[in-house]
């Protein structure tokens, strides 16, 4: 008999995690788990495992689609991933991140796409960066009924203004800004907001003065959550890895020398062995060949 699989406590209760979930959570003082996903059989196993909320993040575009920064990324890639993400997960709570100018046009072209990750996508809730700037289309998009969780700090889509993926506010001025980006994301109607790449005391002083959830990845231990990308988890992203991440596995490795296994099996016959084949019958074989003959 197998070893059954291994399950976090939250995965024994089988409800569906919503927004309200991770509230109550913040309230009882329980820390929220959220990882990324790009697809099924990913979403599938976090979500038995019993992660709280599954982030199809924009990411996306570095770990899964090759490309050097998360610009690229378009609205039809997005919810393709997002509609396989969906089918993977019945219990936790899917966000899906708007690529970079789905939602910096206008608040109308921002309410529009982001309906489309819960009409198209299977999404329950949308991402989007930015800090004050970002108010009138959480605003709008909430509106709409839509949940949306903001993003602060070290935000991947403005790199090029940032000057690269550099922490974010570490000086007093800086800071200050932070925290009332949060305040105002909160007051616009966010219900969860990402703080990445700040430093822990600062992280934790947000964490404190807002009443949504934070989640935290490279902020520390004390934000209300943690959210990290899946392929840094797992060791299957091998062109950089944050200094925040904790790797839990090394897949890049482990495929590596699985298809050079299968390759040496192939081209020494090891593979296809006896019990991988279709065997014919002897008489269903003699007669073939009397009529091929
Ligand atoms: O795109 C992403 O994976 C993210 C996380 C880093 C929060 O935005």
């Amino acid at each position: 008999m197998s070893t059954p699989a291994p399950v976090s406590l939250s995965a024994t209760t089988h409800k569906k995690v919503t927004t309200l979930t991770l509230r109550q959570k913040k309230e009882r003082g329980e820390i929220i788990t959220m990882l990324t996903a790009y697809d099924y059989p990913t979403s599938m196993a976090m979500d038995k495992a019993g992660v709280d909320a599954i982030l199809v993040g924009d990411s996306l575009a570095m770990v899964v689609l090759g490309y050097e920064n998360t610009l690229p990324v378009t609205m039809e890639e997005m919810l393709h991933h997002s509609r396989a993400v969906a089918r993977g997960a019945k219990t936790a709570l899917l966000v899906g991140d708007m690529p970079f100018m789905s939602y910096q046009v206008s608040v109308e072209e921002a309410t529009r796409n982001a309906g489309r990750f819960l009409q198209q996508g299977g999404m329950d809730a949308v991402k989007l960066e930015g800090g004050r700037e970002r108010a009138d289309a959480v605003r709008a998009i909430t509106s709409a009924g839509i949940p949306a969780m903001g993003h602060i700090g070290l935000t991947p889509q403005s790199i090029n203004q940032l000057g690269g993926f550099r922490a974010q506010g570490k000086t007093a001025i800086a800071a200050k800004r932070l925290v009332e980006d949060a305040l105002i994301l909160e007051e616009a109607g966010a219900f969860s907001i990402v703080l990445e790449s700040v430093p822990a005391r600062l992280a934790e002083l947000i964490s404190k003065k807002i009443s949504i959830p934070t989640i935290g990845i490279g902020a520390g231990v004390g934000c209300d959550g943690q959210v990290l990308v899946t392929h840094d988890v797992l060791g299957l992203f091998d062109r950089f890895t944050p200094k925040f991440v904790k790797k839990y596995a090394n897949f890049h490795n482990e495929m590596q020398k699985a298809f050079a296994d299968y390759i040496e099996d192939v081209e020494t016959k090891r593979f296809p062995a006896q019990e991988h084949t279709v065997e014919m019958d002897d008489k269903v074989w003699e007669n073939l060949l009397k009529q091929i003959e």
